[in-house]
């Protein structure tokens, strides 16, 4: 029987897992495309003599972006392609090695997915991961087998074969992470045990050349040396140099956008956010006031977020940034408004009509700059569940002049997001810049239950100061994912002093998450909440009551709305 308390949500599409940053690029893209031109894309991540990449052949494990990550880590680039990806697209990035990753596949299944020719033929090192050595075992004569019992967990490596290169400064035993439920029942000719758990004889194979193939997870955390074993891989067996660091990639991404942009001109949209301000930051590095930001005041914003973003452009980095407070134009638009999709679709086609309005006051541009980051361009060729796919398909904003023809630039395309900090420090972008929490498109119209108003967006305002600040001084802002209020449209009797109140209640939601997917609520220490709940109580005329959201995501999502 259905549970009428509770409905499922007739759209739950809005429900972005992303960022401002993202959603205003994309309705930038949205509005680009109306005007009918392509994006030419022409950006690479390592240039000329200098190149040297792994190559990730992704069968379709959960963990795969992780491999990339940990080999970046190594300061190696890496990227993420699909397993049958033709050799004419790997080649120019002067592939070392190959690594085969994990997958739910079986490989004895018709149709499994393997492995192309070239990997072998290329005689470059490869290094096969869960599935990808049951892979390397059939392609290469061995046998693999469904297991009795599937194997999930920690388990101890054992090293068999000490001195092989894949294990320079390990312990001779280690716990490892094992998710698998097929096994090898035969190793291909010229294979050897190099290391062995107590369930998997097989745990770590090699050829006495080049080819491995480990049956664990070495990127997860559950495998403390993961990361020295695809070190070892990357360094030892393919004779990688290291040459991917921020530093470089700064100065080689300069260089490109320059060659590029030419004497054209860029726009881009400021929103606070960490990825639009390390795009604005670099482009400008390279080609100084040939760009011109756009920072939109949506009305919407945290309490000085506006002004010290914009001080930090202008004063620290000497950019030129048209500032346009459109305040009024989004909370009129809003006035009456409660329902929270209505919300969204009218922010965003708010912007982009803005943003015209801006371009068009410019003059002739040429390019338009985006913060675009590598799982985004990684999702959207294996799927069309990208956040910008989604944020596309819920603002369908028709009806635009056609006039935005413009070529995208988007130098932050090979990054994962912990690069982006990475490169953003290197651009001397301050920490508070850097790390902070994702805050979502439409801001705080989304967490003002009920109607946008100047008056509860002050409210709102004045008890999300107050939790920041405490959250700050308590040194848990970067433990947690987000952390802000909610001003709800529930009100309720209190008193102070001698007098009744009847104010608005506000919830407190602070949550610990590693990709907004899943969220925990943070335990915050009670004399942490109790200081919050009392500062907002006293500080804020209008409330008279705080609660703490102790739901997880799922069942809840994090924004309320
Ligand atoms: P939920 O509330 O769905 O949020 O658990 C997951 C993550 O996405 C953010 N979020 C948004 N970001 N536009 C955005 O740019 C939106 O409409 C939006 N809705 C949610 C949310 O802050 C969290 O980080």
């Amino acid at each position: 029987m259905v549970n009428e308390n509770i409905s499922p949500s007739p759209d739950e599409s809005h429900r972005i897992a992303t960022t401002d940053d993202i959603e205003v690029s994309t309705y930038l893209e949205i509005a680009k495309e109306i005007g009918g031109e392509q994006s030419a894309v022409t950006e690479e991540a390592v240039s000329g003599a200098e190149r040297e990449a792994i190559i990730v052949l992704d069968f379709g494990s959960q963990y795969n972006m992780l491999i990339a990550r940990r080999v970046r880590e190594a300061q190696v680039y890496c990227e993420l392609l699909p397993h049958d990806t033709p050799w004419e697209k790997i080649a120019p990035l002067n592939p070392k090695g190959f690594i085969l990753s994990g997958g739910p596949a079986s490989v004895y299944e018709a149709g499994a997915p393997l492995a192309p020719a070239y990997v072998y033929e290329s005689h470059l090192p490869v290094l096969g991961i869960c599935y990808g050595m049951q892979v390397i075992t059939k392609q290469l004569g061995g046998k693999v087998t469904p297991g009795t019992k599937r194997e999930y967990g920690h388990a101890v490596l054992h090293l068999s074969q000490v001195d092989s290169p894949l294990f320079v400064g390990l312990p001779e035993s280690t716990p490892v992470w094992m998710s698998h439920g097929d096994k090898i029942e035969e190793m291909p000719p010229d294979f050897h045990t190099l290391a062995y758990t107590e369930n998997s004889p097989y745990a770590v194979i090699g050829n006495g050349s080049n080819i491995f193939g480990l049956q664990f997870h070495p990127e997860v955390a559950h495998t403390p040396e993961g990361k020295t074993i695809l070190k070892n891989f990357v360094y030892k067996v393919c004779g990688c140099k290291g040459n991917w660091t921020m530093g470089n990639f700064v100065s080689e991404s300069m260089a490109r956008i320059k060659e590029q942009v030419g004497d054209g001109r860029v726009i881009s949209a400021l929103s606070g956010g960490v990825d639009s301000s390390v795009v604005a930051t670099l482009i400008h590095r390279a080609i100084g006031d040939q760009l011109t930001c756009i920072f939109v005041n949506n009305g919407l914003l945290r309490r000085e977020e506006f002004e010290r973003t914009l001080r930090v452009f202008k004063q620290n980095l000497g950019m030129s940034i048209i500032y346009v407070d459109a305040s009024d134009r989004f909370l009129n638009r809003l006035k009456g408004v409660t329902d929270p999709e209505e919300k969204r679709k009218i922010i965003g086609e708010e912007f982009i009509r803005v943003f015209e309005d801006e371009a068009k006051r410019i003059g002739k541009v040429d390019f338009l700059a985006q913060g675009t980051l590598y799982p985004d361009v990684i999702e959207s060729i294996s799927s069309v569940s990208t956040a910008s796919a989604k944020i596309k398909s819920h603002h369908n904003v028709g009806g635009l002049p056609a006039r935005m023809t413009l070529k995208l630039l988007e130098p932050l395309r090979f990054l994962f997001k912990d690069e982006v900090r990475l490169v953003g420090k290197e651009l001397g972008l301050p920490e508070e810049m850097v790390w902070r929490q994702p805050f979502p498109g439409p801001g705080l119209a989304i967490r003002c239950i009920g109607e946008v108003t100047k008056e509860r967006l002050e409210i709102l305002r004045g008890a999300d100061f107050i939790l920041m600040n405490e959250i700050k001084k308590a040194k848990y802002y970067r433990q947690l994912w987000q952390s802000f209020c909610v001003l709800t449209d529930v009100r309720s009797v209190g008193v102070m002093g001698d007098f009744r109140t009847y104010g608005y209640l506000v919830a407190v939601r602070a949550v610990t998450s590693e990709d907004a997917m899943t969220a925990d609520w943070a335990r915050l220490p009670y004399d942490l909440l109790a200081r919050i709940s009392s500062r907002i109580v006293n500080e804020v005329a209008g409330i008279n009551r705080v609660v703490y959201d102790i739901t997880s995501k799922p069942p809840s999502t994090i924004e309320w709305e």
